[in-house]
């Protein structure tokens, strides 16, 4: 049955990590380092839902419920017909909670994995016949120019960024500066971002988050020797490594590591590592804030904080910000 509300396609043809490269360099860093963008491999974003699914992980439930319970202020704060765009959008899953209340003229789901998205975006226009659909396969990381002939890009249609699930965590705290500021450059001022940001909290409550009971986030970092293994011809021993994830104070981040259980060297295609027991991969940062700290790193960037919907308990933070005229360095 041909859909009556097709998705329109534009292909900016993003490179494609190279997964090889990065894995061989960052293993050769002193301390190791693997990048977190590498877990989402079909089984890592299938694990990536579990975590979302247990007790422990507060992050997802109580973001969904802010936006379910504040949908009719957030719409108010932005006002219909904008083009809504969402960079890494995934299954486009929290998004649906605000379109009824919102009623964006256009909405732009941006992703790396092009079929994936081809299929998500397809699967809003059917559940939205009377939005225009949009959709975008981009590598959303680095600065994007939305092309003039955009429909719902008229120079008068307000232009609004949504970027939930507090994915800016993931980045050290100077490429956050550098993706805010491209995502005002690219809503222009007047426009806006939609953000969801995880809060500092007791720090036992963050230690839970990435050390379920069932072991989730433990499979989750793991997985990825298992996808090097697979992909890049590797030898790791998976169970001769473990899941190691704190919370540093200092850093305000949770740091999630592998750790060696024993001296052994790995090879992967035909490069050898040397591990000593104990020796870890650095493997995600996830960055907590401050709702002050946030606000003052999205003004350096470009945005006037304009406001934000928290949880009773002040576990996690949905910020609206405005972009202002001030085109301040990254
Ligand atoms: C996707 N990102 C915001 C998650 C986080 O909490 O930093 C990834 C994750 N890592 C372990 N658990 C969840």
């Amino acid at each position: 049955m041909l859909a009556n509300n097709a998705v329109q396609f534009h292909d900016y043809e993003p490179e494609l990590a190279e997964f090889g490269e990065e894995v061989i360099n960052g293993l050769n860093q002193i301390p190791r380092t693997i990048p977190p963008k590498f877990f989402y491999d079909q089984t890592g974003s299938e694990i990536f839902d579990a975590i979302c699914e247990t007790d422990e992980y507060y992050v997802t439930r109580t973001e969904i419920n802010i936006l379910e319970t504040y949908q009719e202020d957030i719409a108010k704060h932005i006002g219909p017909g904008c083009l809504l765009i969402e960079p890494g959008s995934g299954s486009s899953q929290k998004v649906r909670i605000l379109l009824d209340a919102l009623k964006p003229h256009t909405y732009l789901p941006m992703d790396i994995s092009r079929d994936y998205l081809k299929l998500a975006a397809q699967d809003v226009a059917n559940e939205y016949p009377w939005l225009d659909v949009q959709a975008a396969c981009i590598d959303y990381t680095v600065p994007i120019d939305l092309p003039a002939n955009l429909p719902g890009n008229a120079p008068n249609s307000r232009k609004i960024a949504f970027f939930p699930g507090s994915s800016i965590g993931n980045f050290e705290p100077g490429q956050a500066r550098t993706f805010l500021h491209n995502i005002a450059n690219m809503v222009q001022p007047g426009g806006g971002l939609l953000i969801g940001v995880d809060l500092k909290k007791n720090p036992d409550l963050l230690h839970a988050a990435y050390n379920d009971a069932n072991g989730s986030t433990a499979a989750f970092n793991l997985n990825l020797l298992t996808r090097i293994n697979r992909e890049l011809n590797g030898n790791f021993d998976v169970n001769a490594f473990s899941h190691h994830a704190f919370y540093n104070e200092k850093k305000g981040r949770i740091e999630m590591h592998l750790v060696s259980e024993q001296t052994q060297n790995i090879k992967i295609d035909n490069q050898e590592f040397q591990f000593t027991a104990g020796e870890h991969i650095h493997t995600e940062s996830s960055y907590k804030y401050h709702i002050e700290e946030f606000q003052q790193l999205a003004r350096q960037a470009g945005f006037k904080p304009v406001k934000v919907w928290t949880d009773k308990d002040h576990l996690f933070s949905v910020h609206f910000l405005e972009a202002t005229d001030k085109n301040l360095a990254p």
